[in-house]
């Protein structure tokens, strides 16, 4: 376990129903004088704009909205976003949405000036300079975005998604208001949902865990491993919903002061290359991922079952303990029919050896494995899920 721990998170977050009635007190007092909201079609079209709109008008600041954006958009269509905004001479920057317009939104607030591009940031990530205020509005439960110095673009020519991280990222303010997931649709909140728990499980069991990042990640594990089902299944669990909103902020609080491991070291090079989402190709590797982590830290599995398991605990040993998360992380994939395995997206065993090399290149997530993770493990692991 490290050693140093560190803290750090968005200045102010406002939780509950409601949150979003903030917004206008929040613009007022950064003097905000026009506000880029990023947001895409689907959000859109979901009609969580409006609500949003609503607090702007009260706010009196001018805005402009820029929705031209697709899931998990390339460094490229990132770019073309930041220029936009630049062009509109909007002085704060609102995220409206999921990962991908949280990751873009958070890009724009370091690249307005226009003295970087993405594609800088790419190579030297240390020249992102925060150029204005940010706040963060998810739509998913989620990404946990809100709550990081990460932004992930695709980098089409290597095939792969790059994680960009400077803490003149981490947003300002966020506002997680469970009007923007109530409807959710289940396929999604699935997905997303399972990232979260990624989030959670990995940070928990990474090199660089520690005893600020085992706070949140151990909150949003019990949090999440217990709401999922419900709040994916039925319309009316409004309060599951909310629980897995918090704790997919608390993961993503996990995520800055740990780092998530294999699971999403070899998770990238199938968004990369074969455009699965982001939570669907975790989802693939989770449990799998953590069966092959479990040796490196049966007492971290053993402690996770401790504080979950709410009912009557039957298991004794650390082995039974073990085996009894990787099972709950079984079953959760499978009752919310997230695929299991690779086939579902034509990749094949030819696919293998280019998967191996693109996901041994992720040495940043590689890195925080308790478990070394060699080229042939890494093969295995996608044979397995072939
Ligand atoms: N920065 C980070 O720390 C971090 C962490 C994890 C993932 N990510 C990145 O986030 C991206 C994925 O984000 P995501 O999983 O949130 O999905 P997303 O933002 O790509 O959205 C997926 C789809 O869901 C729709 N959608 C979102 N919210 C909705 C709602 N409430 N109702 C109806 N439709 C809705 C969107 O319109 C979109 O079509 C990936 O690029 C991933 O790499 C970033
Ligand atoms: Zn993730």
């Amino acid at each position: 376990m490290n050693t140093l721990s560190n803290l750090k998170m968005p200045r102010a977050v406002c939780c509950g129903e409601g949150a979003l009635k903030k917004m206008p007190e929040i613009l007022q007092a950064a003097s905000v004088k026009k506000a880029a909201v990023f947001t895409d079609k689907g959000i859109r079209s979901a009609g969580l704009l409006d609500p949003v709109l609503e607090q702007l008008q009260k706010s009196q600041a001018a805005f402009c909205v820029l929705d031209d954006l697709p899931p998990e958009p390339s460094y490229g269509q990132v770019q073309k976003l930041v220029d936009a905004c630049r062009a509109e001479g909007a002085d704060m920057i609102l995220a409206v949405g999921g990962g991908s317009v949280m990751d873009t939104a958070k890009l724009a607030g370091v690249l307005l000036d226009g003295s970087s591009t993405v594609h800088d940031l790419l190579e030297a990530p240390g020249r992102a300079k925060k150029c204005c205020p940010t706040l963060m509005i998810p739509t998913t439960a989620g990404t946990g975005s809100e709550a990081t110095p990460n932004a992930i673009v695709a980098v089409p020519e290597q095939e792969l998604k790059v994680g960009i991280v400077s803490d003149a990222m981490i947003a300002d303010n966020v506002l997680l208001d469970p009007l923007m997931i109530k409807n959710l649709p289940r396929k999604i909140a699935a997905a997303t949902g399972v990232d979260a728990l990624a989030h959670a499980i990995e940070c928990y069991t990474s090199n660089k865990a520690n005893p600020i990042s085992d706070t949140f990640a151990l909150e949003a594990l019990d949090m999440i491993l217990n709401n999922i089902l419900p709040a994916c299944d039925s319309a009316d669990a409004v309060s599951q919903k909310s629980a897995m909103q918090l704790a997919s902020f608390y993961a993503g609080v996990a995520i800055t002061a740990s780092g998530t491991t294999a699971v999403h070291a070899l998770s990238y090079p199938l968004g990369g290359k074969y455009h699965i989402a982001h939570g669907v190709s975790n989802a693939i590797l989770l449990a799998p991922v953590m069966r092959f982590n479990a040796p490196a830290c049966p007492e971290r599995f053993a402690a996770a079952y401790d504080r979950c398991v709410h009912g009557e605990k039957t298991c004794v040993t650390q082995e039974e303990k073990t085996e009894f998360m990787l099972r709950w992380l079984e079953k959760i994939v499978r009752h919310l029919e997230i695929p299991t395995s690779l086939s579902a997206f034509g990749v094949s065993a030819s696919d293998l050896e280019t998967l191996v090399a693109a996901g041994m290149q992720v040495t940043r997530l590689l890195n925080n494995n308790l478990r070394p993770v060699t080229a042939d493990d890494a093969r295995a692991l996608y044979r397995r899920i072939l």
